[in-house]
């Protein structure tokens, strides 16, 4: 499987990708934003790092056929938005559909958009997490491919909870890439995502942790 991956800034998930051993070949890495640190980290890989930056042109439409351009110059299977800070227009995406995968840092349905973990402390919700999921036009709401939930503790802030979610991003992205390249996800007719030959696993996450009794 090919892939192009776009970033906007630091790129972990990206470095994850790179670094999981997929069986995945990364055609390119492709940044909005010149100044994103992972474009270094992804050339110190030995991966084509190439800037599109959004403010060279003068509305979506433009950008996105710039990026399209660029992205299909490498013929991809598929596209991997890691940290890709731009919503991107119907006809991108439609380009892409079913092909084209995000991470959001949120349980998805809850916390679409931006500020997810800030939102998730002032909602008081006990356990957050991140979602992979496959891009459709509307933002944050394409099939979802996996999710890991984590706990939200008393004394979090908005940094201790977001690095206890990306430690789990790493973890789901590199996984859900992975199934993509094994060919093992369906999009079924609802809407829904099936993983073929995962093992099952019913454990639940409670939090707080409820007493040993
Ligand atoms: C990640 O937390 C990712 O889930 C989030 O941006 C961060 C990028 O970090 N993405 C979104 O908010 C998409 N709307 P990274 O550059 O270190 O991977």
């Amino acid at each position: 499987m090919k892939a192009v991956v776009l970033i906007s800034g630091r790129g972990s998930n990206m470095e994850a990708l790179l670094k999981a051993g997929l069986p995945v070949e990364f055609a390119a890495v492709i940044s909005n934003k010149p100044e994103a640190y992972g474009l270094e980290v992804a050339r110190q890989l030995g991966i084509k790092a190439v800037v599109i930056d959004h403010r060279q042109f003068p509305d979506r439409e433009q950008f996105d056929a710039a990026l399209a351009a660029e992205i299909d110059r490498h013929a991809p299977d598929v596209v991997i938005l890691a940290g890709f800070m731009r919503v991107l227009t119907d006809g991108f995406v439609r380009r892409y559909q079913g092909r084209i995968i995000n991470i959001h840092p949120a349980l998805l349905p809850s916390f679409p958009g931006l500020h997810t973990h800030r939102r998730a402390l002032e909602a008081g919700v006990k356990v957050h997490g991140c979602t992979v999921h496959f891009v459709t036009p509307e933002v944050d709401v394409g099939p979802i491919i996996i999710q890991a939930a984590v706990p939200v503790l008393d004394d979090d802030t908005e940094a201790s909870l977001s690095a206890r979610v990306l430690e789990q991003e790493h973890r789901i992205y590199t996984q859900a890439v992975r199934w993509l390249a094994e060919g093992r996800l369906m999009i079924r007719a609802d809407g829904s995502v099936t993983v073929f030959d995962v093992s099952r696993q019913i454990a639940a996450l409670i939090s707080p942790q409820p007493d040993a009794r």
